[in-house]
């Protein structure tokens, strides 16, 4: 249907970095690395990035292009294409599931950070304790102002026109402003983290305590299946892989187009943003403010969002009233721009499947997942308190990615096959890919990931399950509202299958079938 594609190279590399860079590298990061130790986390961390990231992303931009041959840009059918057997499309729903499901929650925290950067212009944390800083948030997603729905419709609305100038016009654009901006807000925050002095403006440690901290290889808890496990979750959280989300992008690249040398830029980029500049942002900062004992606790109380939301705030308060206000500014406006090239990047397979299965045009398409966006978002706007936003983390941006990335590598490996696989991933390449990665792929990947799944499955039971003495999920006052949050998320994946199940019985009238 559509036959749009990438105005320029460097535009598609900024596009899928953006994709990539987001939340996850600034908030979902550095809780990570602190939960699990820190040092410990690091060594586990590299080796997924390597044996399971960087493959990953190779599979999946071949698995785009390829399926961009025949005309599809979402997975159902860019699956569909690779073998035979009818199910993998109902497999691909995954791809377009865990879109919409993590935009629902995810553009409600980048729509924080859009109105935080313009409190922080107000001046509005100025002069206030660590108490009033933490309270101010607890007010703000309490709903107790007009402030979280009104900034929350806007976001949803600038990604729906954004999203409704196409990938040239509107994604590549944003991405190109986008991405230099948050690098050197970044910088600048990095700076000013690590220039922390002992004894100045309030500071108990040099910035280097933190950094160090997070650097230095514990091999005590090495063999821990918990870290491991953190590991892997936040390698596919942050490189966006098992989202169908590369796919849908690498579909709109030119059948000839490199895939070996864009893949590894856009992937090292996220790493360095997230292992070079989301570490040295938080950690430094509030180490060097309460110790690493004392940031361990907020981390344990509050997660990310205490860390970013209710106590950096208030720690800018220490550079005196003006560099506070660039700081803030800088802060929250760097999570904006890591929110909004990713939550775009969230819109475009449901929008290609509108497009390619049922004719609609970029408006019609864009408004569709605004509004379903809109809809989806609500419970986890509505319920944050009661934990419906962390169900939808929990299942769509914890669990689905396992799932689908096992599926698609089998698949790709295996079905597909290792030979046709291979010469997809270096057709067209700028770079030799070392051999290594063939036997990688083949076996070192998917070994990987069926030990994460079933590492996993332990956790997920325990989640399903309900406490055997209530009869009830952990939080009893909650579990209607869970349970209701459980079942929008199954209609929502049932809901998308039979979309797929249409187009398909239409395209089989049509003859449209490859
Ligand atoms: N990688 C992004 C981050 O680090 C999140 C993200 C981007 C994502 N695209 C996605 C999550 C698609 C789910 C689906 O924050
Ligand atoms: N909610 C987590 C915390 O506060 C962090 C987190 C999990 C997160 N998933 C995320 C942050 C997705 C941003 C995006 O501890």
């Amino acid at each position: 249907m559509s036959n749009e594609s990438w105005g320029s190279r460097v535009g598609l590399v900024l596009a899928m970095a953006g994709n990539a860079v987001g939340l996850g590298n600034f908030l979902r990061f550095p809780v990570q690395a602190i939960d699990n130790g820190g040092g410990t986390f690091i060594i586990p961390y590299l080796v997924c990035f390597l044996l399971m990231g960087l493959p990953l992303l190779f599979i999946e931009w071949s698995m785009g292009r390829f399926g961009g041959r025949y005309g599809h840009h979402s997975t159902p059918f860019i699956l569909d294409t690779m073998d035979k057997r009818r199910f993998w499309k109902y497999l691909g729903v995954f791809g377009l599931f865990t879109n919409i499901a993590v935009a629902a929650y995810y553009c409600y925290i980048e729509s924080w950070a859009l109105s935080y950067a313009v409190k922080s212009l107000m001046g509005v944390f100025g002069g206030m304790s660590q108490a009033e800083v933490s309270a101010h948030f607890d007010e703000y997603v309490g709903l107790g102002t007009n402030w979280p729905i009104t900034f929350w419709i806007l976001c949803l609305a600038l990604n729906t026109w954004v999203l409704s100038r196409g990938l040239s016009g509107g994604i590549e654009m944003v991405a190109k402003f986008a991405m230099p901006l948050l690098i050197m807000f970044g910088i600048l925050l990095a700076v000013q983290g690590l220039t922390l002095t002992a004894g100045e403006k309030g500071a108990i440690n040099d910035g280097w305590v933190g950094l160090n901290w997070l650097w230095e290889p514990d091999f005590s808890t090495i063999w821990s299946p918990k870290v491991w496990l953190a590991a892997a979750g936040q390698i596919f959280f942050t490189l966006s892989v098992g989202m169908g989300t590369i796919q849908c992008y690498a579909s709109y690249m030119k059948s000839k187009d490199d895939i070996a040398l864009n893949a590894m830029s856009a992937g090292w980029m996220n790493e360095f943003v997230e292992v070079v500049l989301g570490a040295a942002v938080v950690i430094p900062i509030c180490v060097g403010y309460f110790g690493i004992e004392d940031m361990k606790q907020i981390v344990a109380d509050g997660g990310g969002f205490g860390l970013a939301f209710k106590t950096l705030p208030y720690l800018f308060n220490n550079w005196g009233d003006v560099l506070a206000i660039v700081a803030g500014f800088s802060w929250f406006g760097l999570l904006f721009f890591a929110g909004i090239t990713s939550s775009l990047a969230m819109g475009t397979p449901f929008m290609g499947f509108l497009e390619d299965e049922f004719g609609f045009n970029k408006m019609k398409a864009a408004l569709s997942f605004g509004l379903f966006i809109l809809l989806l978002g609500a419970p986890a706007v509505i319920f944050f308190n009661e934990g419906v936003f962390d169900e939808f983390d929990y299942w769509a941006g914890t669990v689905s990615l396992v799932v689908f990335a096992v599926a698609e590598v089998v698949l790709f490996s295996w079905v597909f096959g290792m030979k046709r696989g291979w010469k997809e991933i270096t057709d067209g390449a700028d770079i030799t890919v070392p051999t290594i990665f063939k036997f990688i792929i083949k076996w070192v990947t998917p070994l990987i990931l069926i030990a994460v799944f079933i590492g996993s499955l332990d956790s997920i039971w325990d989640t399903i399950m309900f406490n055997k003495e209530t009869g009830y999920l952990s939080k009893p006052e909650n579990h209607n509202i869970i349970i209701m949050g459980r079942l929008i998320l199954l209609a929502v994946y049932l809901g998308l299958s039979f979309l797929v199940y249409v187009a398909y019985t239409r395209r089989r009238k049509t003859g449209r079938i490859t």
